[in-house]
């Protein structure tokens, strides 16, 4: 009888395990990663592609019912003549973010870098011919800020992605597709990110949802494939569900952890492992001419704060135009996000999400025994925190050091402040 249940329950973690990476151990160096990760907070996103062209977003092609031979006729086309990996860098280091995460291939199947498994590619494409990620790739490196790759498992344009009900492409040649060429030529694709580009931080997956929740990936493969050639680089994948065995770090698609606003977090799981939420500034991830709709600058630096008030990070979008520049507003937001951060980085960066959970006035951060109340959106001089574990032995503004009075009960604290708060952040620091 027990023998039976033992063989019962290892079939059912093999059937299980066998979407995952088997028996993942992370090595010493993927810890660190997690760790500086965690600490790193803020991170920027960038969305770009021929896509970039037509201006509205990166499911274009597919919105519009685009046929895929003449869509893919847009790369002739495109020739990003601004594009300065450089320039891109500063900016974003001026935001305070400590990672950028770029797409190296999205849904369209348009590979932004030097590949050999298909010459729908950047340089073999177009007469631009530049590998921009390695422009990208080599200026992270000298301005020490990390790169991650996203990249789609979905693609719209091979016959090989659908087998079995072709999307776009009824020919012979879809009819004679295996998966097995597709898989090969996306651990081909991964092997070239994670050997030609130096250190890569993480490779951030998208398009699992595409598929039956109960297709084979054979994610065991492509895992392994990226802890072996990179063992620090983390994997994470975008599948909205609870992390499999192998990825080490939960990603959550515009919503904090816990919360289903946008409705893609079904599975409200909230793992151990590190939490980034991906956000976008305007309500686009690839470029949109007519999307001026971005948050103002109070809104996002409050995302940022409540991100890490959850305990995530965010992973914040911008998409950069055709001709290779970041659209201005962008610039000038990340930059209010900068300087704001210049003042209260201290609470935000190397941070853990605090003792207090999401309240409407807030959140709290906390670094070893320091508690950070950030104070949001208060309408009274004073506030209460249901913190009962933890004796309180000082207060203090954060900014200018002014202490705050306050008392505390086994039911909690009362802060009481000499004023309302009304700035984008009142922050008090509390000393245990
Ligand atoms: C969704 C979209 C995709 C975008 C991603 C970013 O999965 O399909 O276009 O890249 O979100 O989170």
């Amino acid at each position: 009888m027990f023998k039976k249940s033992l063989l019962i329950a290892t079939l059912l973690l093999t059937t299980f395990t066998s979407f995952a990476q088997k028996g993942y151990t992370p090595s010493a160096g993927n810890l660190d990663y997690r760790k500086q990760f965690q600490d790193n907070k803020f991170g920027v996103f960038i969305h770009w592609g021929i896509y970039s062209m037509m201006a509205d977003g990166e499911w274009v092609m597919n919105f519009k019912k685009i046929n895929y031979g003449e869509y893919s006729k847009m790369a002739g086309g495109f020739y990003p003549s601004k594009f300065n990996a450089k320039e891109w860098v500063s900016n974003i280091k001026a935001s305070g973010a400590k990672y950028i995460c770029i797409t190296s291939r999205h849904h369209d199947g348009f590979s932004m870098f030097a590949t050999k498994q298909s010459p729908y590619n950047i340089i073999d494409a177009t007469a631009f011919k530049r590998d921009v990620l390695k422009e990208l790739a080599d200026e992270c490196h000298a301005q020490g800020i990390k790169l991650h790759f996203y990249y789609s498992l979905l693609d719209w344009g091979r016959p090989d992605y659908n087998p079995d009900e072709p999307f776009v492409v009824k020919n012979e040649e879809s009819k004679k597709a295996k998966w097995e060429t597709y898989h090969q030529f996306m651990l081909g694709q991964l092997r070239e990110l994670l050997t030609n580009y130096g250190e890569i931080g993480a490779i951030w997956f998208d398009g699992k949802w595409d598929k039956p929740k109960d297709f084979n990936w054979n994610f065991d493969e492509i895992y392994s494939l990226i802890h072996s050639l990179q063992p620090a680089c983390l994997v994470l994948n975008n599948h909205h569900l609870a992390p499999l065995e192998g990825e080490d770090a939960q990603a959550f698609e515009r919503d904090l952890p816990g919360q289903n606003t946008a409705g893609f977090s079904a599975d409200k799981t909230i793992s151990q492992l590190p939490l980034e939420t991906c956000e976008t500034m305007n309500n686009s991830w690839g470029y949109n001419i007519t999307d001026l709709k971005y948050k103002s600058e109070k809104e996002l630096i409050q995302y940022l704060i409540k991100a890490a008030g959850n305990n995530a990070n965010l992973l914040l979008n911008v998409g950069p135009r055709p001709d290779g520049t970041i659209p201005d507003i962008a610039i000038q937001r990340y930059k209010a996000m900068g300087e704001w951060l210049k003042q209260y980085g201290e609470t935000i960066y190397g941070t853990r999400g605090g003792l207090v959970s999401q309240h409407k006035w807030g959140v709290t951060t906390q670094k070893d025994n320091r508690l950070f109340v950030h104070i949001l959106d208060l309408q009274d001089k004073a506030l209460f925190l249901p913190l009962t574990d933890k004796k309180i032995k000082s207060a203090k503004v954060f900014i200018d050091k002014r202490p705050v009075r306050f008392s505390q009960s086994k039911d909690g604290v009362l802060l009481m402040l000499d004023k309302t708060p009304d700035e984008t952040d009142y922050v008090v620091e509390l000393g245990f």
